[in-house]
């Protein structure tokens, strides 16, 4: 019958996985986090509200390039419409979040952004990769700015992010094998409050 008619439609639940991506590190992720949920797992600029409402849990996924993390509006124009969701949030960038500094600006760019709804939401700062060989014109040379000024600074002054920028440079970075997902997925499960 479903050759016939069609795919079988979905039974409202489960989870939804959005991502922004620019490179893949993280579309990567997104996958990897959907893939325990059995999670539908979509580019948020093709994602359409109502669609999205008919899920329990909404994880999305989103790049950071020159300071800006991206994809945030689909939380942020649609707030209204989800205040009974569970709502996960992740970021991707090259910095580490374990500095002080890297996950207050990004936390801040968060609530400035989603207001008193980043209060509903788990949010996570993983790390992605770097590859030169697949940077556009533009990112090469915002790469190169961004390399001559850790180079002016002294060494004993670089982060660690800022050394390994350096060593890497026209090769490649990567962290997927470092992060650890399952408490994203835990809270997609379960929600922000749940204890682990
Ligand atoms: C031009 C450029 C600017 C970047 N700016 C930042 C940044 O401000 N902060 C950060 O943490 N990572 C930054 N990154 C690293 C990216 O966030 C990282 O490559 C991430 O994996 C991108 O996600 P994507 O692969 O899904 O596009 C930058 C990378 C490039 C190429």
């Amino acid at each position: 019958m479903e050759a016939l008619f069609g795919k079988k439609k979905r039974a409202p639940g489960g989870s939804l996985v959005l991502y922004t991506t620019r490179h893949g590190a993280t579309q990567r992720y997104a996958e990897r986090i959907a893939q325990p949920l059995d999670a539908l797992v979509k580019e948020t600029a093709y994602a359409k509200i109502d669609a999205a409402k008919t899920y329990d849990a909404i994880v999305l996924g989103c790049c950071v390039y020159a300071g800006k993390i991206k994809g945030l509006g689909f939380f942020a124009d649609h707030a209204q419409e989800l205040t009974d969701k569970r709502l996960v949030l992740f970021t991707c960038g090259l910095y580490d979040p374990q500095e002080e500094a890297v996950r207050k600006a990004l936390d801040a760019q968060i609530r400035e952004a989603l207001g008193e709804m980043t209060d509903r939401i788990a949010i996570f700062h993983l790390r992605g990769s770097l590859r030169w060989q697949s940077l556009g014109l533009v990112e090469r040379v915002m790469m190169k700015a961004l390399l001559s000024g850790i180079r002016k600074k002294p060494e004993a002054e670089r982060t660690k992010t800022e050394a390994l920028l350096l060593e890497s440079e026209g090769g490649a970075l990567d962290f997927a094998d470092e992060m650890d997902l399952a408490p994203i997925v835990h809270a997609a499960r379960f929600g922000r409050e749940a204890e682990r």
